[in-house]
């Protein structure tokens, strides 16, 4: 289960693959460092900090984010960008599925479409737009509450969770998340990550959004 309802301490998220079996788009080594040193590392540190925050422990990830006012000010950079790095590396490796299906199915399907022409197309915006991410940031693939498909990056460890996006796929851009296997060919890594996204879990995501609509629209 992910961390975005948990409190202090935050524990790791266990994946429902092991990094071999990312193999050989990514070499295990790559995911062990990824997984062991960079994710941890947001983990480790936000518990430390709030260690010296007794009164935050009792809030979930998603209250540092929406009530990011709220967090002293000395506080506020050391939580948000951790709780960040917690949030966005979840969203990351929960969206990938060694041997998944090529491409959706369904109404997701007929949305990408609907949105981008095909799926090659969409294939070819999300890669161009995350190729755009100046430094180190993200790409994301969301569905928004009108099931509408977007791309949207982020920079650093900024998070979308206040938009109210519903995130189906995510390729992280900080050099540490390809470097070690494809160095500086950047379209490499999104070409081999691409066919790793879950898109059977995003099938299921966006017909719950949809769903959602279509009573709303018919007012049920
Ligand atoms: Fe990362």
């Amino acid at each position: 289960m992910r961390n975005l309802h948990k409190t202090y301490p935050f524990e790791p998220l266990q994946l429902n693959y092991t990094p071999e079996e990312l193999s050989p788009k990514f070499s295990p080594e790559a995911v062990k460092v990824h997984y062991n040193g960079h994710y941890m590392s947001y983990i480790n540190n936000l518990n430390a900090v709030l260690q010296d925050y007794p009164e935050y422990r009792g809030w979930t990830l998603d209250e540092f984010f929406s009530r990011e006012s709220e967090l002293h000010a000395e506080a506020r950079n050391p939580i948000l960008r951790n709780a960040g790095g917690i949030f966005n590396h979840e969203t990351f490796f929960s969206h990938l599925k060694p041997e998944g299906k090529p491409e959706p199915e369904g109404e997701l399907a007929d949305a990408v479409i609907e949105f981008f022409g095909s799926f090659e197309a969409m294939k070819e915006e999300f890669i161009a737009e995350a190729l755009k991410v100046f430094g180190s940031g993200y790409a994301f693939l969301v569905v928004t509450p009108q099931s509408w498909i977007q791309i949207i990056t982020q920079s650093n460890q900024d998070t979308l969770s206040e938009k109210n996006y519903t995130i189906i796929a995510a390729a992280d851009m900080w050099e540490h998340a390809y470097y070690l296997d494809y160095q500086n060919k950047k379209r490499d890594y999104l070409e081999n990550l691409w066919e790793l996204f879950d898109w059977e879990q995003a099938e299921k995501t966006f017909e719950t959004i949809n769903e959602k609509n279509k009573k709303f629209e018919f007012g049920f």
